[in-house]
């Protein structure tokens, strides 16, 4: 491992905190969570952020945050799962290293978030439907990355393994 940093980009539920943090353990890096520093810049949660002020605002916060972190070595930085929509994000996260995209099927996906209420954007009538739809959309955005590794039947250390096994 040099010392750029490692970019976990992917669809939400795909495990981006739990493997960072492992990573972070792993490789000794700062642990960046871009949607802690969007809440910490705006001053609230994040469904706050999509109920009061709506996703342009949550884009353009998230934007700037990345903005803010382009070319920062040694961290592992987790991104939320729309990070990869803006042109400008993909650009300055490869200046921090290699964008490692986490996947999984759109079945694991809803099993591993479907108890979970901190997601504005799944928070809807047919949950199952709306994660399919998303990630059609966002195929080609996430395609965009470096390396993929498909956690579908990994446990959270297997996958952290997988990444540094990839980048190594
Ligand atoms: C989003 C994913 C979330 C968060 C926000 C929007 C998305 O992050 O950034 O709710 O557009 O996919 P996680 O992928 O960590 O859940």
């Amino acid at each position: 491992m040099d010392r750029k940093s490692v970019v976990l980009v992917g669809f939400m539920g795909t495990g981006k905190s739990t493997v960072g943090s492992v990573l972070s353990k792993r490789l000794g890096f700062e642990l960046i969570d871009i949607d802690v520093l969007i809440e910490k810049k705006a001053g609230k949660s994040i469904t706050d952020i999509f109920n009061h002020d709506g996703e342009k605002h949550f884009r353009d916060i998230e934007e700037e945050v990345i903005r803010e972190i382009a070319g920062m070595g040694k961290a592992v930085i987790i991104t939320g799962g729309g990070a990869v929509l803006r042109k400008n994000n993909i650009e300055n996260l490869r200046k921090c290293g290699k964008i490692v995209c986490l996947t999984a099927t759109s079945s694991e996906i809803y099993r591993r978030v479907k108890a979970e209420t901190h997601r504005p954007l799944l928070q809807v009538d047919d949950p199952v439907k709306k994660i399919e739809e998303l990630l059609s959309a966002r195929e080609k955005f996430y395609a965009e990355a470096d390396i993929f590794i498909d956690t579908t039947n990994l446990t959270t250390e297997a996958v952290a393994e997988e990444v540094i096994k990839a980048l190594s």
